[in-house]
């Protein structure tokens, strides 16, 4: 019951009202940059940008390859708000506040959050550098007692037990499928599974044969517990998964897992995952 005292709706409405006090932008869109994947919120136009430490309430971005800016400005004219870096369970803040700014979207007038992350592929018809359109996850620390939504409901946001089996907005997928093909990306945009775990080490290699098995096409650490708090307060969601590396499966392997190589895969496809999602920015209709 503690751990979401410090959290609530007011507080995450005096949040929203401080940023919407500072600038013009009403986001509808709201869109959240994975690790080397920051070049996202560089595209928007007419840039009003808060560092994380100087947000009221806002957690700090601790990770190397993660800016830790809140940047609101227009894509195409339409309005947005994008988070260049995120919170992850390995950096030890408790899961709400991880989440805490997807509600803070839902009180800026987001309607539709678009996720991106770099993940290990487990599928092994996958390569480094494809895209993953995420289809639905494995919320392992939810398993074992570790979700967002635990602790007291408050209405104002959604319900107690929310459903999850439409986590992942369809017609975005498909949205996501037409606009690779005409952005000629079918030979690497896939579809997939995104498996969650806390991190921070990389998964052994029995570890990575489990999460295939159960599953799993791709592994990483985030995005899974944001989709949770996104879909409780009602927004729309759509994810992608950069696969920066094959996670190691067999014991002949001589492959590591690292944060260099992570980094790496990132600057090269980036830009093709960037233009992804700018162009369906311009293609989402709301209300
Ligand atoms: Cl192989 N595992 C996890 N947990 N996260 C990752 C990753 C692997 N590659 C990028 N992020």
């Amino acid at each position: 019951p503690e751990a979401n005292k410090d959290y609530s709706y007011e507080d995450c409405k005096a949040t929203a009202d401080w940023l919407l006090a500072q600038t013009d932008v009403r986001p509808t869109v709201g869109i959240v940059c994975g690790s080397g994947l920051g070049g996202l919120a560089d595209m928007l136009k007419d840039q009003v940008a808060f560092n994380y430490k100087d947000i009221p309430n806002f957690p700090q971005s601790t990770v190397h390859g993660h800016a830790g800016r809140l940047v609101f400005g227009t894509l195409k004219g339409r309005p947005c708000v994008c988070m260049q870096g995120r919170f992850h369970l390995y950096e030890g803040y408790p899961i709400q506040k991880i989440t805490l700014p997807m509600r803070i979207f839902k009180l800026l007038g987001v309607e539709t959050v678009m996720l991106t992350n770099a993940a290990g592929g487990l599928n092994q018809d996958f390569k480094v550098g494809d895209i993953m359109i995420i289809k639905d996850h494995l919320n392992m620390p939810g398993f074992a007692g570790n979700n967002p939504l635990a602790g007291p409901n408050d209405d104002r946001f959604g319900v107690r037990f929310p459903c999850m089996s439409d986590a992942y907005d369809r017609e975005l997928q498909q949205l996501a499928m037409d606009v690779g093909q005409e952005l000629g990306y079918g030979d690497f945009l896939k579809e997939g599974v995104y498996c969650v775990l806390g991190g921070p080490s990389f998964e052994t290699i029995a570890e990575c044969r489990m999460l295939h098995k159960l599953g799993a096409d791709a592994v990483g650490m985030s995005t899974a517990h944001e989709v949770i708090v996104a879909r409780h307060c009602g927004m729309r969601v759509f994810a992608l998964s950069l696969i920066t590396n094959q996670a190691v499966m067999d014991y002949d392997s001589e492959e590591k897992a690292n944060h260099e190589e992570v980094l790496q895969t990132g600057k090269q496809r980036a830009e093709q995952l960037e233009r992804l999602v700018f162009t369906m920015v311009t293609k989402i209709e709301h209300n």
